[in-house]
């Protein structure tokens, strides 16, 4: 049992890993305190060295450099971008650390296992950052699937509403468009949901198919008179995906626009849009992750779910309906609960909480610090381990698309 708070090194400190410096300072000091940074990006890697006031000898440009030193602290949060995980990850269970990795666990079904391993080798408390199980409306939603209130379930079936605006930002002009230098979309954005599938049930998932493809957002679809940047843009005025409207004219301190610059004039955004990846134009981006994308799955005892991606949403939230023998339960927002037999429905209420990923970053990091606290694996839910199980269906499914066939998921299991 921890007495003072665990020590913590910050590896990658961009919009997530400076976001948890801050949200440990503010939120859980009495827990633990940051005592390293690893970040090549200056001004972000002295946002969080001086909100911990961090000597210069804990402050370092390369996760390299810090796994160089001798242990520098009890745990690490790893928030490096999807191809960078497994590194930092690996090298650091190694040294001995606990580990709190971002999602998606790593790019490769080889990299994720070779994680779980190094976890297992260090006994490591670990945690991966599925946020969506820590929401307070599905947490609400799966206790009531899990109570049996509706039965036995047979179908489930969820989408996951990207929104338009967030698919432009993040899945085409952002990090998240190129599969070749990030990963492919259902592991990017979408490994939340397939794991979020799989808690609700103690069923194995033992196949899948999935179709999905890139339609929209390619150079054929722009607009007569599209050019390549919205700053030299005839039609920009007219154009509801303008770089103007979203990073210059918007509250840039806000997410999404706060992402495009560290300086948050008018100048400094107009700047990032004229010369970065987020002034470029959504039909001519280069980016080749699909912009929709369905799975089926099929789980060991008869359960079916199907899950949809779209980014032609208005809202970005999930929609989930579980039918079971006994009744359905519909999440919206709110929860909506319907027994058979008696007709009674109820209708829950699920109010809006503070901080991302609707309080679920905040409670995810609380289990997990917690749980080094009291040295209990058991306090968290999304271990490396479990994450390594629900992360397979996302491989499966890719998989399932690319060869247009169905995919077992014992193929993607070890030997
Ligand atoms: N849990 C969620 O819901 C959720 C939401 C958004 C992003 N993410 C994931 O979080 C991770 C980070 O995303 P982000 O939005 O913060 O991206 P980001 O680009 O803002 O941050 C990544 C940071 O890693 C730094 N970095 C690059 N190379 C490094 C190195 N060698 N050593 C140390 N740091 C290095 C970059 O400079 C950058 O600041 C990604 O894997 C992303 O998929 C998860």
């Amino acid at each position: 049992m921890h007495q003072t708070p665990v020590s913590i090194a910050v590896i990658g400190a961009g919009g997530r890993g400076r976001g948890f410096a801050e949200m440990i300072k503010h939120s859980f000091s009495h827990l633990a305190r940051v005592v390293a940074v690893a970040e090549p990006r200056d001004a972000y890697r002295r946002d969080v060295a001086a909100l911990w006031q961090l000597p210069d000898e804990r402050v370092f440009c390369d996760w390299r450099a810090l796994v160089a030193q001798p242990k520098l602290a009890d745990a690490v949060i790893v928030a490096t971008l999807d191809r960078e995980h497994a590194g930092p990850a690996i090298a650091c269970l190694d040294k001995g650390c606990h580990l709190f990795l971002e999602k998606p666990m790593a790019v490769t079904l080889a990299e994720c296992e070779a994680i779980a391993a190094a976890a297992t080798r260090a006994k490591a408390i670990t945690t991966v950052c599925h946020s969506l199980r820590y929401h307070k409306g599905k947490r609400l939603l799966a206790d009531i699937v899990r109570s049996g209130r509706i039965g036995r379930v047979m179908t489930l079936d969820q989408i996951e509403q990207v929104a338009w605006w967030h698919q432009a930002h993040s899945f085409v002009r952002g990090n998240w468009g190129d599969s070749r230098t990030s990963t492919f979309m259902l592991m990017a954005k979408s490994c939340h949901d397939l794991d979020y599938i799989a808690s609700l049930t103690d069923e194995e998932c033992a196949r899948v198919s999935s179709f999905g493809s890139l339609t929209h957002f390619r150079p054929e679809q722009a607009p007569a008179g599209a050019a390549a940047r919205c700053v030299a843009c005839a039609i920009e005025p007219e154009c509801k995906y303008s770089a103007i409207r979203h990073y210059v004219n918007a509250n840039r301190e806000h997410w999404p626009a706060v992402v495009c610059s560290h300086d948050h004039s008018r100048e400094a955004h107009y700047r990032a849009i004229t010369d970065g990846p987020y002034g470029r134009c959504v039909w001519h981006c280069g980016n080749d992750v699909v912009d929709h994308q369905v799975v089926a799955m099929e789980f060991s005892g008869g359960m079916t779910a199907t899950f949809t991606m779209t980014g032609f949403t208005q809202h970005n939230s999930r929609m989930i309906r579980v039918n079971g023998t006994e009744g359905e339960a519909l999440f919206d927002g709110d929860i909506t609960v319907r027994d058979f037999a008696s007709g009674n429905e109820e209708r829950i209420h699920v109010a809006a909480e503070h901080g991302g990923h609707g309080g679920g970053d905040e409670r995810l990091m609380l289990d997990w610090l917690r749980a080094l606290h009291a040295n209990d694996a058991s306090l968290v839910r999304t271990s490396v381990h479990e994450s390594l199980r629900t992360h397979r269906i996302v491989f499966a499914a890719e998989k399932a698309r690319q060869e247009r066939r169905v995919v077992e998921l014992r193929e993607m299991m070890p030997g």
